[in-house]
């Protein structure tokens, strides 16, 4: 039918538009409603589609679904985020395995022949989407703390993988081979969901950022896959779509984490050897202060820069971070926000909650931007940050975050961190700032110290 297809294709532009919404934090909640309104046309002019077999069902899963989706929505904290997107690009890694697993099997009870178009797209829809399925699932697994985080290697580990891909891929090609055969494509896609644990489970600590990032484009690759299955042209573009910005994303990531592709994937961060003790870094060299005197050395500060992380966004303490940015910049201190591309546990994380909060994106600072400013910064407020402004990143091997760029904000003439113990980050490793001669620790949730520090800002003369 025209209609559908005309839907389609403003559902298409929608996306496209939505995406480009979503590329800065000023336009990405309009961005996010674009994409959502594409979806919602998309969606409706399928189930106008009155080819389509068994339209109730098809009627019964949006609802179900769109219910699953605002309970995930309301329910899930922002800090638990990557793990709902881990989740959701299994979903469709599964759902895209189940659709071409029926669609093939339908064909051939159906009988007449299926085309090679058909029968590759079955065999990539049931394979990708097995990897994304079962990939995901780990990264949930470990990102949720249910199995280890810490990567899982053991010896001829590249073997393994080289074998178990090759299996699949023999699976997926006599699938295309039988014509069709659903024996071989189960085969396919079981051996598939071997590769997709066997992918991930090598991989943990900083580097999971990464691999949410592949398997979001696993996710699209597969479901632009299973457009190619069922012809639908909407499903082959929003799934394109979501593969490429999911490739785009990886190598973001890659880039901030100074890691290639490869590296995270078959790399050695694994046979990382444990040699620093935590102990022997701070024992009696951490110097504990109290908002007062952070209050005081503000008051004679010319430049501040806020450098937020992930306790930050545990502790929601970005209110009480504006109220004294605007208190100082009431003073005439210039303030600053240092972001690091991987603080916090999601792309932007960090940029949403300041942005929330109506900070003009203009003072929020990438890595690259601000790391020359430091030298030149008097008082650096690191807010629940660890591993994005650990010294040891510097070391080229040895820890899990080796060759990380960090944000040098030890270069500062005053670094003052707040968290509420020395526990490590993310990566589970000590942090030589905590212990440097110029860095004072003010102990503390970030939100109840924040509001400590503005109180005590406000009545420092
Ligand atoms: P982390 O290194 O994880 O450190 C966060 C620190 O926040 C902890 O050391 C913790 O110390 C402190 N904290 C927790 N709750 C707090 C609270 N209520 N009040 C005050 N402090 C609190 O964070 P980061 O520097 O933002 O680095 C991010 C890490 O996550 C990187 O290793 C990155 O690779 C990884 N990661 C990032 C992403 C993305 S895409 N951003 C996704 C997955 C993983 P205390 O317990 O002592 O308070």
């Amino acid at each position: 039918m025209v209609g559908i297809q005309v839907a389609y294709v403003l559902a298409s532009v929608l996306f496209i538009l939505g995406l480009k919404g979503l590329s800065h934090p000023r336009t990405a909640v309009r961005g996010n409603l674009i994409g959502a309104i594409g979806m919602l046309i998309a969606v409706g002019a399928t189930l106008l589609d009155r080819n389509i077999i068994s339209f109730e069902y098809i009627l019964i899963g949006t609802l179900v679904g769109s219910v699953i989706g605002a309970l995930f929505a309301l329910k899930v904290k922002m800090t638990a985020m990557p793990q709902m997107v881990a989740l959701f690009n299994g979903f469709g890694g599964a759902a895209s395995v189940l659709v071409a697993g029926a669609v093939l099997s339908e064909s051939l009870v159906r009988g007449g022949d299926v085309g090679m178009q058909f029968l590759i797209a079955t065999a990539a829809s049931g394979l990708i989407g097995a990897v994304t399925f079962w990939g995901s699932l780990v990264a949930f697994g470990k990102l949720q703390g249910l199995i280890t985080e810490k990567p899982v290697r053991y010896r001829g580990e590249q073997v393994v993988k080289v074998l178990v891909f090759l299996i699949a891929l023999y699976g997926a090609f006599k699938t295309i081979q039988g014509r069709g055969n659903v024996e071989w494509y189960w085969v396919a896609s079981g051996v598939g969901s071997v590769l997709g644990i066997l992918l991930t489970i090598p991989i943990g600590g900083a580097d999971m950022p990464i691999v949410i990032a592949l398997l979001n484009a696993y996710s699209g690759m597969a479901a632009a896959a299973t457009g190619f299955v069922l012809n639908n042209s909407i499903l082959i573009i929003s799934g394109a779509l979501v593969g490429a910005s999911g490739v785009f994303l990886t190598k973001i990531m890659c880039d901030a984490m100074n890691r290639s592709l490869p590296n995270v994937l078959f790399g050695g961060v694994g046979s990382v050897v444990e040699t620093i003790k935590a102990d022997d870094l701070y024992g009696g060299k951490v110097k504990a202060t109290t908002p007062e005197e952070v209050a005081m050395i503000l008051k004679m500060a010319r430049r501040v820069v806020f450098v937020p992380g992930y306790g930050m966004a545990v502790a929601r303490a970005q209110t009480p971070v504006r109220i004294l940015t605007e208190a100082m910049e009431k003073d005439g201190i210039e303030v600053e926000f240092g972001i690091h591309p991987v603080a916090g546990r999601m792309p932007g994380h960090m940029n949403v909650l300041l942005a929330e909060e109506n900070i003009p994106y203009d003072k929020l600072k990438e890595m690259d931007a601000i790391n020359d400013t430091f030298a030149q910064t008097d008082v650096v407020i690191v807010i629940g940050a660890n591993d994005v402004v650990n010294p040891l990143a510097r070391e080229s091997s040895g820890t899990p975050i080796s060759g990380m760029p960090i944000l040098n904000v030890d270069k500062a003439r005053t670094v003052v961190v707040i968290k509420r113990s020395l526990a490590p980050g993310f990566a589970g490793i000590p942090n030589p700032l905590f212990a440097a001669e110029n860095t004072l620790m003010l102990f503390d949730d970030a939100k109840k110290a924040m509001e400590d520090l503005v109180k005590a800002y406000r009545e420092a003369a």
